[in-house]
């Protein structure tokens, strides 16, 4: 049952070559890697504070210091040079260029992106700039965080800052990261700062959000993208034969989380319109008055490239009964179900054949809009033997998943790049240092790097365009 799932459709072996210029690449966060959190004029943001917080973080952790990569920059951009990455998807932290959210910028605060962008134009690497990757200045979630309209603006007026110093060199701007992290777990399930538990501020904020987008694509020139946690919504017998068919019980029940987790976020941006259930659940979680006249004209903006974050599938079945789940306001009577497969340290569940669903689908659904993988990859328990880190178990999940992209290609999707997450090993949010996504090794104590055996292999993969 096992192996069906994660080879069904899939040749696990033989080799497999990308189209002429497949983008390939990889992805950090600034709060997950930069520390340095009190220089150079940074501000506090919701996730120094939540951090802060007992309880909140595994651990105490914070991203104090992280992977030091504020001052060992040009030393991790050596790294991705001898990886022989096209792309580097960084953010930029907004409290370090605005410290109080709003008014005056902090030069000093974007000297450091100059600097990492003119060292990765010098290696040759193409940057990817995302402007929100969840660290809201602290000043800005006191006056209301997102579930504030004016934080809308607010962001608006930041990305033209970071725009006017880089966007000489720098062609490829995303303006969010998963917003609907930033929404439902940060201000519904709130195990994600700012760790609130409302319903409707995170409906408040999954739209101030999407307006902040459209704001600031109008402040932006280049290549313009938008990167979504997408996930397939699948009930488990799905999961095991994507032919079966639905229980109307059942495919109600994918369609309303469907609604929710993808297309919530997707049609707003690309069509101007929110799905008709995502309506009706916001209208009975306070109304429908922060949604303005021509607020879905400002958000819906001519995007390049979506970008899409995929870890695993969504499984969920129709359960009577069942209340709404923590994080899916308007899922009561649906039940978030598990999987008898491998998963990763984080538990997730390991479905390659998820992701060239997805590819699919979106490239079926959307055709106007190219898509990159922006993320992908796993948490493992690594262990250092000698110089080595023999994650094979990271290999393997990469390789099913690249396999997965080529599939989706083969079948039409629109596919242009993929961003291996993540370069380095870092906080990992709520779950602190303890799990490490990176294929490069960062001992925390001295902040030695060492390539991974996965890297060793990503290496190999770039250089052949292929496995
Ligand atoms: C994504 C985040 C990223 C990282 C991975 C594991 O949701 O965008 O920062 O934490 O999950």
């Amino acid at each position: 049952m096992t192996s069906t799932i994660e080879t069904r459709g899939l040749a696990r072996t033989g080799s497999v070559t990308f189209p002429d210029g497949f983008i390939w690449g990889a992805a950090t966060a600034s709060y997950q890697i930069e520390g340095a959190a009190r220089e150079d004029g940074r501000g506090p943001s919701i996730w120094d504070t939540f951090a802060r917080t007992p309880g909140r973080v595994a651990s105490g952790h914070t991203g104090d210091v992280a992977c030091d990569h504020y001052h060992r920059f040009r030393e991790d951009v050596g790294l991705m040079a001898g990886l022989g990455l096209a792309v580097y998807r960084f953010s930029t932290a907004w409290p370090r260029v605005v410290p109080d959210g709003s008014g005056p910028v902090n030069p000093r605060g974007l000297d450091f992106y100059d600097a990492l962008v003119d060292e990765l134009l010098g290696a040759g690497i193409t940057p990817y700039v995302t402007l929100y990757h969840w660290d809201l200045p602290q000043t800005l979630e006191d006056r209301g965080g997102w579930a504030n309209r004016d934080t809308a603006y607010r962001f608006a007026d930041y990305a033209q800052a970071v725009h006017g110093r880089l966007g000489d060199r720098v062609t490829t701007w995303t303006t969010l990261n998963e917003p609907w992290v930033s929404a439902f777990l940060g201000y519904c399930s709130g195990v994600h700062a700012p760790g609130r538990t409302s319903p409707r501020d995170a409906f408040l904020a999954a739209h101030h959000l999407l307006l902040a987008h459209g704001l600031a694509a109008q402040v932006l020139t280049g290549e313009l993208a938008l990167t979504l946690n997408l996930a397939p919504v699948v009930t488990p017998a799905q999961a095991l034969d994507p032919a079966l068919e639905l229980r109307p019980e059942d495919a109600e029940a994918v369609h309303r989380i469907d609604a929710l987790l993808n297309r919530q976020f997707i049609d707003p941006a690309l069509r101007g319109g929110y799905p008709a259930e995502v309506l009706e659940i916001v209208e009975r979680h306070g109304g429908l008055g922060h949604i303005r006249d021509g607020d879905l004209e400002i958000i819906k903006q001519p995007v390049d490239l979506l970008g899409i974050n995929y870890y695993n599938p969504c499984i969920v079945e129709a359960a009577p009964g069942e209340s709404a789940h923590p994080a899916y306001p308007g899922s009561e009577g649906i039940r978030f179900a598990s999987l008898d497969v491998p998963s990763t340290a984080m538990g997730w569940p390991i479905i390659p054949s998820g992701l060239s669903t997805l590819l699919v689908r979106l490239s079926r659904d959307y055709p106007e809009v190219g898509l990159i993988v922006t993320e992908n990859g796993a948490a493992f328990e690594d262990a250092v033997v000698g110089d080595r880190v023999p994650d094979a178990d990271r290999v393997a999940y990469l390789d099913g998943h690249l396999r997965a992209a080529h599939e989706a290609i083969s079948a039409g999707a629109d596919l242009r790049g993929y961003l291996v997450w993540s370069l380095l090993d870092n906080f990992e949010w709520a779950e602190g240092y303890h799990l490490r996504f990176g294929i490069v090794r960062v001992d925390y104590g001295t902040q030695r790097r060492l390539l991974k055996d996965s890297a060793l292999w990503y290496r190999g993969v770039i250089q052949r365009n292929g496995i």
